[in-house]
């Protein structure tokens, strides 16, 4: 199909959008305003993705950058979220904290089930005084690039404070604090400071971020998404923007964190490496989608779609020569115009007639691993 588009049929899907959109909106409003009691599937999760769609409406049509995706996060475990730039890792938990840019990007269908101290919530039917509740208390993000993260001016310590100043009330409510003053706010900043590794905190928060290292100011990054005792830590390509000797200190100090704090973690990343390392679920996204789930165990010892042992060859392996790194051959389809079979299709050597019918179901190959794939590859593979 030709990327060309007419003036004429322009047009038609802004107009198109438009509608498309104001209906939506209205829908939410609706939901919002009639909340009803939900429950999780499963009481051993804390967030349970279900069928969630989140679409963009561009002036070149749709692109779905989330189509239909479920999977859990237990509490207190770490689920891996891997797959290729732009897959929709980042809408995924953009999603979850709601922040998708508005009005193109929508959540359309699909639930997010969020289990909170105060009752099982569906994350795309809140209004969003209640997500500003959400965020920050419940869920904090840690993001690629730590140095544009905090204002450069302002000093490091108070900028935690903030934080924590926002959310006092319900800090306090939640014996996180038990006083809401200045003193009782800086000292919970200067312990977290502690907690992740930084020794004189009580000198580091009254630096600037430029007197700080890119892993300093990433471990302060931590801090501040720890400060309100998270349930839940999304972690966005924590350690790309950091050199390999200081993501491997970042990634130590997560792992370690993890145990101390008792807080799930959603871990995104496109290096199966860190993945390895800190995931108990893995979940591989392509184009949209989530090819395949499992443990950590299944998806690296048992790698069953052919995107994934893609992947699993083209992680380079220490001790190991090879002339030239595997690469998985052909592109991602154009995300406007998705094929209506199997998206990994013409990239796949396993592909058979049937790949080109319809998407492939997910099915399951063990009660812990799934695949949406045709044509599974039996057997341990590596
Ligand atoms: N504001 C937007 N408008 C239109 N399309 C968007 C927008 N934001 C993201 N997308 C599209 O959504 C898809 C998923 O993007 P996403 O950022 O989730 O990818 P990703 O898996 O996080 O990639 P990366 O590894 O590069 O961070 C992509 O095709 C992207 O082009
Ligand atoms: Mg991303």
């Amino acid at each position: 199909m030709s990327d060309y588009i007419s003036g004429v049929e322009a047009r038609k899907i802004v107009r198109e959008n438009r509608r498309a959109i104001k209906a939506l909106e209205q829908k939410r409003r609706e939901e919002v305003a009639s909340p009803r009691q939900i429950e999780m599937k499963n009481p051993v999760n804390l967030v349970e993705f279900d069928n969630l769609k989140t679409w963009f409406y561009t002036d070149v049509g749709i692109v779905k950058a989330v189509d239909g995706v479920s999977f859990e996060v237990p509490r207190g475990k770490t689920v891996g979220i891997v797959g290729e730039s732009g897959c929709g890792k980042s809408i995924t938990s953009l999603s979850l904290m709601r922040l998708v840019q508005k009005p193109q990007g929508q959540i359309v269908e699909g639930a997010i089930r969020f289990a909170t101290p105060e009752g099982v919530k569906d994350i795309a039917r809140l209004s969003e005084e209640e997500m500003r509740r959400i965020r920050g208390n419940h869920v904090a993000m840690i993001f690629q690039d730590p140095m544009t993260s905090l204002n450069p001016v302002l000093r490091v310590g108070p900028q935690v404070d903030e934080v924590i100043h926002f959310h006092v009330d319900d800090l306090r409510a939640r014996g996180v604090i038990t006083e809401a003053g200045k003193e009782s706010v800086k000292k919970r900043t200067i312990e977290m400071i502690e907690m992740v590794g930084i020794s004189n905190a009580a000198g580091v928060y009254k630096m600037f971020p430029f007197e700080l290292s890119g892993g300093m100011v990433q471990r302060v990054m931590i801090s501040m998404a720890l400060a309100c005792a998270p349930s839940l830590i999304i972690a966005d390509e924590p350690t790309t923007a950091l050199d390999v000797t200081i993501q491997a200190q970042i990634l130590d100090l997560l792992r370690d964190l993890k145990d101390r704090i008792n807080a799930s973690i959603m871990l995104i990343t496109h290096d199966l490496g860190v993945v390895a390392e800190m995931a108990d679920f893995v979940v591989v996204m392509y184009s949209g989608r989530i090819v395949e789930r499992g443990t950590a165990y299944d998806i690296y010892k048992n790698p069953a779609h052919p995107y994934t042992r893609g992947l699993m060859k083209s992680k380079p392996v220490l001790n190991h020569n090879v002339e030239r790194l595997y690469s998985i051959p052909g592109r991602v389809p154009n995300p406007v115009h998705m094929p209506n079979y199997c998206y990994f299709r013409d990239r796949c050597e396993f592909a058979g007639p049937e790949c080109g019918t319809q998407y492939p179901g997910e099915q399951e190959l063990s009660p812990s691993h799934r695949v949406a794939c045709f044509k599974p590859v039996e057997g341990r593979v590596l």
